[in-house]
């Protein structure tokens, strides 16, 4: 068996959002080696009730220790939102979410808060409550976007549609005066280009991936999981096409990703399989 330190880190996402915390690791802990998983099969997440998410990420995460990760990122919201609770007592290994780095630095920035998201993770009122847990002054308002991530895995970013959709969303928030806005879906700092069209210079953005990141060093450290020596190539894998999720990734990567097709284990002998209800 390896050295502790010397396993990958596993991140996952349902598709390239992931990605925009993949590269804050590549920058803040270049010594580590990546596990990537994308659930692009299966996205989005962001539409899908709670009990069918929780499966989801047991899937994801029963398969990641198999692969004897030594910590998990879930590079996604949406499962933070609805499944890092219950899915922290249930697996052996330091499991972070987005959501509380997130709020912890909004509450940093600003008193108005908007927090843009899926449907889901405003639902959750995750958001809200965690910003609230830091300063109980601090105003929120969550918008659930439900067309952003398709329109991103579609890679229709410069879509003249997509400015359109991104004005209907941030419309009622400019409305609310908000002085900060949070990325609440990891996919949406792919869309900075467009929001820097509508949104006015003062409204600072908080993008939780570089701050889930720098939890992620602190944990390492007092765990002494910290990698000192170099990392081996990031590991990348879907449970969609490897083909699809290569071409459109190599844009904010900076390269063209080898991306392999796993099978995740099915579970539902363990629990129960959730019935699926979409809006
Ligand atoms: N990127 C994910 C998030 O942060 C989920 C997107 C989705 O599949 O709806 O919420």
């Amino acid at each position: 068996m390896r050295e502790p330190q010397r396993s990958r880190i596993g991140v996952f996402d349902s598709g390239v959002g992931g990605l925009t915390v993949l590269r804050e690791l590549y920058r803040q802990l270049p010594k580590e080696s990546i596990l990537y998983f994308g659930d692009t099969a299966r996205l989005p997440y962001g539409n899908r009730s709670p009990q069918v998410i929780l499966q989801y990420v047991r899937e994801i995460l029963t398969w990641m220790a198999e692969e004897e990760v030594k910590m998990v990122i879930m590079a996604c919201n949406t499962s933070s939102a609805l499944a890092l609770e219950t899915v922290q007592q249930e697996f052996n290994m330091p499991i972070l979410g987005v959501i509380l780095p997130g709020a912890r630095a909004a509450v940093r920035q600003g008193r108005r808060i908007g927090v843009i998201s899926t449907p889901a993770t405003a639902a959750s009122n995750a958001y809200r409550h965690a910003i609230h847990e830091v300063n109980p002054d601090a105003l929120v308002w969550q918008m659930g976007c439900p067309e952003f991530v398709p329109l991103i895995e579609q890679n229709r970013l410069h879509d003249p549609y997509t400015l359109e959709v991104a004005k209907g969303y941030l419309q009622p928030l400019l409305d609310a005066d908000i002085d900060t806005l949070v990325f609440g879906c990891t996919h949406y700092r792919h869309l900075t280009p467009v929001f820097q069209q509508i949104l006015p210079s003062h409204i600072r953005l908080v993008d939780p991936a570089s701050h889930v990141v720098k939890a992620a060093r602190q944990e390492l450290e007092v765990m002494g999981l910290r990698n000192s020596e170099m990392s081996i190539a990031t590991r990348f894998t879907v449970s969609g096409c490897p083909q699809q999720f290569a071409e459109l990734s190599q844009q904010w990567l900076g390269f063209t990703p080898m991306v392999e097709k796993i099978s995740l284990p099915c579970l539902s002998s363990i629990y129960p399989q959730p019935l699926e209800i979409r809006e």
